[in-house]
């Protein structure tokens, strides 16, 4: 049994009149252990499907349920049990830490909500134990955030956001702030977090390099909707999908360390003001045919675990690199 599985989610933000159709029928599920990545561009809904997952938004409508439990349906007592049990660490490292609270106080915070039966010094042992894990030390739990570099202040959103022993931790985009090094650094801290205590990690991420070194499976999102997952190296090696394709052809990444093609698509990413009707990348589509804007484009396997919402998946290993012909 998954641990996290999200089934049709649909959100729709109401704002002045206006609706922003953010996640239009998302299903994912992920397993004790693992790390599932969410990847796409700016505006495709990551956030608010992570925001969902956490709890934080109810969504309009679909189910999320956690060890088997549907969040909708818990009691405060046990919202606030299971809030322990799923954490969250985001980009920006400093707005997401309080500047006037002590470093020793913010990674604390968690225990002082969850953990009431601790003393104030089991505490203090907990988080200096927690500091010296990601990497800190004792002393810095008198500092403030503001004395700390990027990678350090990520560190402490990595030990607040562990230290209930979470099985599953959001992690939206927790290295897109960090220069190149310290990325690579916090990437080892999370995947060692990982081996010894088994988390699972929804990885939220524009960078495939990143993704292609963290995560177990990826699930490729655009306007919403999830149009391509399956196991990392099998859709960041194979990509079967003309919107997957056209996202590795704009990175400069040596992931699966292969000269990129360079897919366009037309026109600019549409206004989520509307839930889509056809497929979601019709009218940018390169080898789009016209049943593509007939209605809805179900998920079909491509091999093993590898499913894609695309009527010509099989057609989309005919795209060539620009400036080449057939
Ligand atoms: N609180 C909100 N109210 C109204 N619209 C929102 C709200 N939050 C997000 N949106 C809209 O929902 C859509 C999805 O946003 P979301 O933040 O989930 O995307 P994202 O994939 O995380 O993007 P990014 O890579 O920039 O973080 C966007 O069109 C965004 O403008
Ligand atoms: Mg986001």
């Amino acid at each position: 049994m998954s641990l996290m599985e999200l089934t049709g989610i649909r959100h729709v933000f109401r704002r002045g009149g206006k609706e922003v159709h953010a996640v239009n029928g998302v299903s994912l599920s992920v397993g004790a252990g693992e790390t599932v990545a969410v990847i796409g561009e700016s505006g495709s809904g990551k956030s608010t499907l992570g925001r969902i997952a956490l709890g934080l938004i109810t969504p309009t409508t679909g189910e999320v349920a956690f060890d088997g439990t549907v969040l909708g349906t818990l009691r405060k007592p046990a919202l606030r049990a299971l809030r322990s049990r799923v954490q969250v660490v985001f980009q920006e490292p400093y707005e997401s830490l309080n500047p006037r609270i002590k470093v020793g106080d913010i990674v604390a915070e968690p225990l002082v909500i969850h953990d009431r039966e601790l003393s104030r010094e089991q505490r203090r042992e907990k988080v200096v134990a927690m500091l010296e894990r990601v990497g800190l030390t004792a002393e810095h739990a008198d500092r403030y955030p503001r004395n700390l570099s990027g990678g350090q202040q990520q560190r402490i959103g990595i030990a607040r956001a562990i230290i209930t022993r979470p099985e599953l931790v959001v992690l939206d985009e927790p290295t897109s702030s960090l220069d190149v090094s310290v990325r690579a650094r916090v990437l080892d801290l999370l995947r060692d977090l990982q081996r010894e205590q088994g988390i699972s990690y929804i990885f939220i991420s524009h960078d495939l390099a990143t993704v292609g070194l963290i995560s177990d499976r990826v699930a490729v999102m655009y306007l919403g909707q999830i149009v391509e997952q399956g196991p990392t190296a099998e859709v960041l090696g194979n990509p079967k999908h003309p919107y997957t394709k056209a996202l590795m052809s704009a990175t400069l990444s040596t992931v699966v360390g292969e000269r990129r093609e360079h897919i366009p698509l037309q026109g600019e990413i549409p206004n989520p003001s509307t839930a889509p009707t056809a497929c979601v990348l019709s009218g940018r589509c390169p080898i789009e045919i016209d049943e593509c804007s007939a209605g809805p484009v179900a998920f079909r396997p491509v091999a093993e675990g590898h499913d894609v919402a695309c009527l010509r998946a099989e057609r989309s290993d005919a795209l060539l690199p620009t400036g080449e012909s057939a």
